[in-house]
């Protein structure tokens, strides 16, 4: 399958405030000194987009937002447009659980911000995952089905080159209860069927597909050598440094 990059982005979800972030991104700069076949993107606060945009070197790394709304403008107290953040994000996630459990974000919200993210030239990070209780009734791949086909609505298969969509089981973020990689494989595999059956088998060959889910330093390589996994999303594990940076080793020596 696809033979790329690995991406692992860093999830800092709502940590760290602008001056700790960018005295981070110094210190991650010269941890990963020499990694450059590894893509490393930080979600930092929306907050730190602005200044981590000048800060960053970005051959070595990239920003990712967390979240956006997908409106290019308007009566919208308290949101930040997709038009707000071009030029200075390369990635945005799209329907992370907490989104969509925490905050109600419906699929028609996902298929609007991966739209909204194409146009403004942008790559959206389609985040998808089943519950515990969707899990144990045997619902997982309806819902990753559902979720897929949901939030794709209407992309070409143009677009879908620029598409990352993320396994990220709902009850293996924040839980320590992380997917086995026979878990992972299994949901893997689904996905890239379902895009097989969308868009044929190259895009279903292409498609970059990350996992996330209490991901550390120990457990990266084992899924990083799952076939069709491209990278990682890495939550709680990415605020500490020295962890982080061993995630991106790791992946860097699978790279070579
Ligand atoms: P954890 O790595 O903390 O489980 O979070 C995963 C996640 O939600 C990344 O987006």
């Amino acid at each position: 399958m696809a033979a790329q990059k690995k991406l692992i982005i860093g999830n800092w979800k709502m940590n760290l405030n602008v001056h700790d972030a960018s005295v981070y991104l110094h210190k991650l700069d010269v941890e990963i000194q020499g990694h450059r076949d590894v893509e490393v993107v930080v979600a930092p606060t929306a907050l730190a987009l602005q200044p981590l945009s000048l800060q960053i070197n970005r051959h070595k790394m990239k920003l990712a937002a967390q979240n956006f709304y997908w409106r290019d403008f308007g009566a919208f107290t308290g949101e930040v447009a997709a038009t707000q953040l071009r030029g200075l994000v390369k990635y945005a996630l799209v329907g992370h659980s907490e989104r969509r459990h925490v905050f109600g974000e419906t699929v028609k919200d996902t298929r609007e911000k991966v739209h909204a993210a194409l146009r403004n030239q942008f790559t959206p990070v389609l985040c998808i995952g089943e519950t515990q209780s969707e899990r144990t009734s045997g619902e997982t791949k309806d819902i990753l089905h559902d979720q897929l086909v949901g939030g794709l609505a209407n992309v070409t298969s143009e677009e879908i080159d620029n598409i990352v969509i993320a396994y990220e089981p709902v009850w293996a973020i924040g839980t320590g209860n992380n997917a086995s990689p026979h878990d992972v494989a299994d949901a893997v595999l689904a996905i890239r069927s379902q895009i097989r059956h969308l868009y044929g088998k190259e895009k279903a060959a292409s498609v970059r597909v990350l996992y996330g889910g209490s991901v550390t330093a120990d457990s990266a390589s084992d899924y990083l050598h799952v076939n069709g996994v491209d990278g990682l999303l890495i939550g709680g594990a990415s605020l500490k440094l020295h962890e982080f940076g061993s995630i991106i080793k790791k992946a860097h020596n699978i790279t070579q």
